[in-house]
């Protein structure tokens, strides 16, 4: 079974947008209708839409929520900076979101100089629809970029979820798996659970599993004792910011990770589009940590598992510095070794997404 559709908008201008709830799987298949901008800020926040390119994506698609009912041609640019600015307090780290607005913000400027407000929302909707439609071939390319690296019966490891439900389509990391799958090459994942809130769990074993590819769940703290016993010969996560020199934040749990690897010589590879590089940033230490609500350690899902009154600490994100990483595999081909002028050089190419 195809992994279903993680976003879509239904309709025309005065559409809206149906999500997947990722809250709800592996147990419940179930979509959700956001026909406001607050409805978009709420899936954000809560994860029903997450990882970073997919976050991008739905902003854009917020956006045009935000302004649809404005048919005010005075008042419709002061809207758009309110819908924005609003939508940029939902998550700090993925820079998709930020990357994604400021690109609804100039297709504004540069676009709706003349025309009527329902045009301008048009135009508008057509650009959030462009960057879905780039987020899908910058996938399937990532995939295409990646999949020699994974060899015939190799065991891989990823963390967190970087498929097909964190981007428009086919994701990053699970996008190198997919490809090298479809090449017909035999390989074994191993998924981190991905605490606290097991995406790894949740959503990677499932995706892989509907795509008949082996996987093998384990707890975050295990995967030292399954890199000991030889049954991992690679790494690939996805990122939700990569600055300029290569530093990478992702899911909590990813630099842990990245140094096991490298305690075992196992190469260590990050997936993601150029969408996620914040070339403003010289290195990691300036990239924002969400820091999220404690209950989501002591409640997991609903179900109290810490005494009343414990001190928490429960940072969503963390950076992997780029001497740990041994490749980054962009849609632009793979930037190795990891330093800020490779990354730049590897940006800085211009042509289009093959596939
Ligand atoms: O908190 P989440 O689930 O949004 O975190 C997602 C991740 O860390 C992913 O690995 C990352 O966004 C890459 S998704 C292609």
């Amino acid at each position: 079974m195809p992994v279903p559709r993680t976003l879509e908008w239904i309709g025309d201008t005065d559409g809206f947008l149906r999500l997947l709830d990722q809250t709800q799987l592996p147990a419940i298949l179930t979509y959700r209708d956001c026909r406001s901008v607050e409805d978009v800020w709420e899936a954000i926040r809560s994860l029903r839409v997450r990882g970073a390119p997919a976050i991008g994506v739905a902003a854009a698609l917020g956006v045009v929520l935000g302004v649809q009912n404005c048919q005010e041609a005075a008042r419709y640019g002061e809207r758009l900076r309110q819908v924005t600015a609003y939508l940029r307090t939902s998550r700090p780290t993925a820079v998709n979101l930020f990357w994604a607005l400021e690109r609804m913000e100039r297709c504004f400027e540069r676009e709706c100089r003349t025309g009527t407000p329902r045009e301008w929302t048009q135009q508008l909707l057509a650009e959030a629809r462009a960057i879905q439609e780039e987020d899908r071939r910058m996938c399937r390319a990532i995939g295409a970029a990646g999949a020699h690296l994974i060899g015939e019966g190799q065991g891989v490891l990823t963390h967190c979820n970087a498929g097909g439900l964190a981007t428009a389509e086919y994701g990053t990391a699970l996008a190198v798996m997919f490809t090298a799958a479809e090449q017909g090459r035999r390989f074994h994942v191993y998924a981190d659970e991905t605490r606290p809130l097991l995406q790894g769990a949740r959503l990677t074993a499932w995706e892989l599993h509907q795509a008949g590819i082996p996987v093998t769940l384990i707890c975050d703290s295990m995967a030292g004792q399954v890199m000991k016993e030889g049954r991992v010969q690679l790494v690939i996560v996805g990122a939700d910011r990569i600055a300029a020199n290569g530093d990478t934040a992702n899911k909590i749990g990813t630099y842990g990770v990245a140094l096991l690897a490298r305690a075992h010589g196992i190469p260590f590879y990050v997936a993601a589009p150029s969408s996620t590089f914040d070339l403003s940033l010289p290195n990691g230490d300036g990239i924002p940590i969400e820091q999220r609500d404690p209950r989501e350690i002591t409640h997991s899902f609903g179900r109290q598992t810490a005494p009343d009154g414990i001190a928490v600490y429960n940072p969503a994100f963390d950076v992997t510095p780029h001497h740990l990483i041994a490749g980054i595999i962009t849609e632009k081909g793979l930037i190795q070794p990891v330093g800020e002028a490779a990354v730049r050089a590897r940006l800085a190419d211009k042509s289009e997404p093959r596939p």
